[in-house]
């Protein structure tokens, strides 16, 4: 059975993709620092496949403990989620963002190289597109400058594995540039966790829903959209996390110094006021909402081209926006009701 070792495993999507993990016949091992989860998400993960999941409280950067880990376990391969990834925060704090996402990503590679492993799967974003020229946005789609910190560490990390795998340092890899991740588990036990005001859209809806916050505010319906509202391609997290196994697979059979970079996401465009009408529809919840200004570094619209995800690894999305927002709304409620945190 192979071994894999996923950073930032006890993350949203990282939590997710160990299930589609173990459910592939893979053993997972986790190494979580938990600056960003929660201890019940372990608990969770063994309650939902009847098995207990290997888990290390670890920063990843930590060499020393990182190098005893991958010694111990055997590590054929490595999914590599541990970053920063609050767009506005990488504004503020870029050295925090370039010495975890950048600095961090180098050490593991060197680790990598150090004990050959073989299969490397990086956790990219279509950040690095920035606005798109044309729609959808192919893989060959020119990367802009990036608009933050955390999208040119995206963009970093991208040139980083390109380098190091064509020059066989590392055996094979592949980038998969996540659109917008939603939703949660069906079985209601793992979901996204926000830690503090969620800076992202479904998490506040439901949130809203909940009533744990006042009101949502729609930035801006002044874009040039049909409704005026932005645009985004909404991604169930298990359909997102079952890719990161289909890259997997195909990497098992690629030669060495291979690498290539694949979107994940829908093919389908999504606004805004189309998120929350059919949030309402589905869950019957009317929500609170009021169009505010423009957030500043938002695009006005992308969504993906999926064809290269369906010819290269098999994979497309299955799940529709109406069951990533049913799974979200059901997540929500499971969670304890306590005021979340305001920080
Ligand atoms: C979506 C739309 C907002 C909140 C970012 C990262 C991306 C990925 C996902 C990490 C936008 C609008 C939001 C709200 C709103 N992260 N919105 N009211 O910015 O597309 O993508 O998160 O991988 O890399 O860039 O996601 O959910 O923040 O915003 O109107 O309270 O919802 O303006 O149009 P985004 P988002």
């Amino acid at each position: 059975m192979k071994t894999i070792l996923v950073t930032g495993g006890a993350g949203f999507i990282g939590s997710h993709t160990v299930v589609e993990l173990v459910r592939a016949g893979y053993r997972p091992i986790i190494v979580d620092d938990f600056s960003n989860s929660e201890h019940s998400v372990i608990v969770n993960l063994q309650k939902l496949l009847g098995q207990t999941i290997t888990c290390y409280e670890q920063d990843y950067t930590y060499q020393s403990k990182l190098r005893k880990i991958i010694e111990d376990e055997k590590v054929d391969g490595i999914i590599h989620f541990a970053a920063f990834k609050q767009v506005g925060e990488s504004v503020k704090e870029p050295l925090k963002y370039y010495t975890n996402n950048v600095s961090g990503l180098i050490g593991l590679l060197e680790m990598a190289a150090a004990y050959k492993i073989k299969h490397f799967v990086f956790s990219s974003s279509c950040t690095v597109y920035g606005e798109p020229k044309k729609l959808p946005v192919t893989e060959d789609s020119p990367l802009q400058p990036a608009e933050s910190p955390y999208g040119a560490t995206k963009q970093m990390g991208e040139s980083i594995l390109r380098d190091v795998t064509t020059a066989s340092e590392i055996s094979n890899a592949m980038s998969l540039r996540y659109f917008n991740p939603i939703g949660a588990h069906p079985s209601a036990l793992i979901g996204e966790l926000p830690r503090g005001v969620p800076a992202n859209l479904v998490p506040f809806i439901t949130q809203t829903a909940a009533g744990l916050r006042e009101k949502l505010t729609v930035y801006g319906d002044d874009y040039p959209t049909d409704d005026g509202s932005c645009i985004r391609d909404y991604i169930h997290v298990v359909d997102l996390a079952k890719a990161h196994v289909s890259a997997l697979a195909l990497l098992e059979n690629k030669q060495a110094s291979y690498y290539d970079v694949v979107n994940i996401g829908t093919g389908k465009g999504s606004s805004v006021l189309e998120l929350l009408k059919t949030f309402e529809s589905v869950t019957g919840v009317k929500l609170n909402y009021e169009i505010g200004p423009r957030r500043k570094g938002d695009i006005t619209s992308t969504y993906a081209s999926v064809g290269k995800a369906a010819g290269l690894l098999g994979w497309q999305a299955e799940k529709t926006l109406e069951d990533s927002l049913v799974d979200a709304w059901r997540w929500q409620q499971t969670l304890s009701n306590e005021e979340p945190e305001e920080s």
